[in-house]
């Protein structure tokens, strides 16, 4: 048998056991690479008398040809094999259900829907939102707004305090909204027409009160504020966040050391089977305090009570959500259980607005 011969059978053999892609690629640079077997045989051509050039010349070429087809071939075949391969172990089952994205089954908490809601009803008002620190001072807290030390409305409060500095005060998680306020005056010259969203925080635990809790507060500041503008503002809100035509509210006398006169608000109600409905009936729910900023509190932001004037309210927005969405465990609000939050939150996408709808 010739070299020639022999080395295509070798090659054909290597050819035909190559298992895949990268053992074929392998015999082709061992055969037709540069220093590859046949290559290394079309090089012995140039020393070769014509004679001989004439009978080797074609004998090595005809092998170099048939190599590279069988190659091709064999190319061929394996590439198909592998797709082949591919497609039985890659399975699509096309009876499985469609996995929801996570936008889909993400949910809005409904504290944080019913405070984008309100912040759309008091935004289309003229509202701005301000801001303030959970850790607050007793001055901001209380002082500044009008509760003297000692006085027993800061008992009423059931404060969270810090341990006592050295100079004698202490920090304390802020129980109200209403220390927001005073930041407020002291930061930004009237008009001022803000509202307060934010945790509070009272040592209180039981169906209706958990520890940490929310408020919002609003605050008006201006020359010729008065009550018949904060009973507007009031009334337009319950209509627009309890999406009704009516609603009866009712003011009564009260007490809070930061405005006088103090009233608190209830709006009217029916009960029906756990159920309130508001714009009807003739029960009553209390779910706000307000009142006209008190002169002291005025003058201790650096207001002028002669030429100012303002009102404020504060509200739960806890309480305004159990009554919206008729919920009747506030501690459940906490406890983050996704079940809970999967039936009473909110889809992520649909973000509240006046003109699209609160919570369609
Ligand atoms: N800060 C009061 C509270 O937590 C609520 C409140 C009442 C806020 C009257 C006000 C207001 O701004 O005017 O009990």
């Amino acid at each position: 048998m010739s070299d020639i011969t022999q080395l295509e059978n070798e090659l054909l053999a290597a050819i035909a056991s190559a298992k895949d892609e990268a053992g074929l690629e392998a015999v082709r640079v061992a055969a037709l690479g540069k220093s590859g077997s046949v290559s290394a045989l079309l090089k012995t051509l140039g020393a070769m008398t014509p004679d001989e050039r004439k009978v080797q010349g074609p004998a090595i070429n005809g092998l170099k040809e048939r190599v590279g087809a069988a190659i091709a071939t064999a190319k061929d075949a394996l590439g198909s094999s592998a797709l082949d391969a591919r497609l039985n172990s890659e399975t699509v089952d096309v009876t499985l259900p469609v996995r929801e994205a996570p936008t889909e089954t993400g949910r809005v908490h409904p504290i944080s829907q019913v405070t984008d809601e309100l912040t759309a009803i008091f935004a289309d008002m003229g509202f701005a939102v301000a801001e303030g620190p959970d850790i607050e001072t007793d001055d901001y807290n209380f002082t500044k707004l009008n509760f003297p030390e000692g006085h027993p409305a800061r008992e009423m409060h059931d404060t969270f305090y810090f341990p006592q500095k050295p100079d004698g005060s202490r920090l304390l998680l802020r129980t109200h909204t209403s220390p927001v306020q005073v930041r407020t005056m002291l930061t930004q010259t009237p008009p001022i027409r803000v509202i307060i969203p934010g945790r509070t925080y009272r040592s209180d635990s039981d169906q209706t009160h958990t520890p940490m809790f929310h408020q919002v507060e609003g605050l008006v500041i201006d020359k010729g504020s008065h009550l018949g503008h904060l009973k507007w503002i009031l009334e337009e809100f319950c209509k627009a966040f309890f999406e009704v035509d009516q609603v009866k509210m009712r003011f009564r006398p009260s007490f809070f050391p930061f405005t006088e006169p103090s009233l608190e608000v209830d709006i009217q109600c029916r009960r029906d089977k756990g159920e309130i409905r508001f714009g009807e009936g003739e029960d009553w729910l209390e779910i706000l305090g307000c009142g006209m900023v008190h002169p002291n509190v005025l003058k201790n932001c650096g207001l002028d009570p002669a030429e100012y004037r303002g009102f404020a309210w504060g509200m739960g927005i806890d309480r305004i959500a159990m009554l919206k969405y008729g919920m009747n465990d506030l501690r459940a609000f906490f406890e983050a259980d996704v079940r809970w939050l999967a039936h009473y939150g909110f889809r992520p996408l649909d973000f509240p607005t006046l003109a699209g709808g609160l919570s369609s």
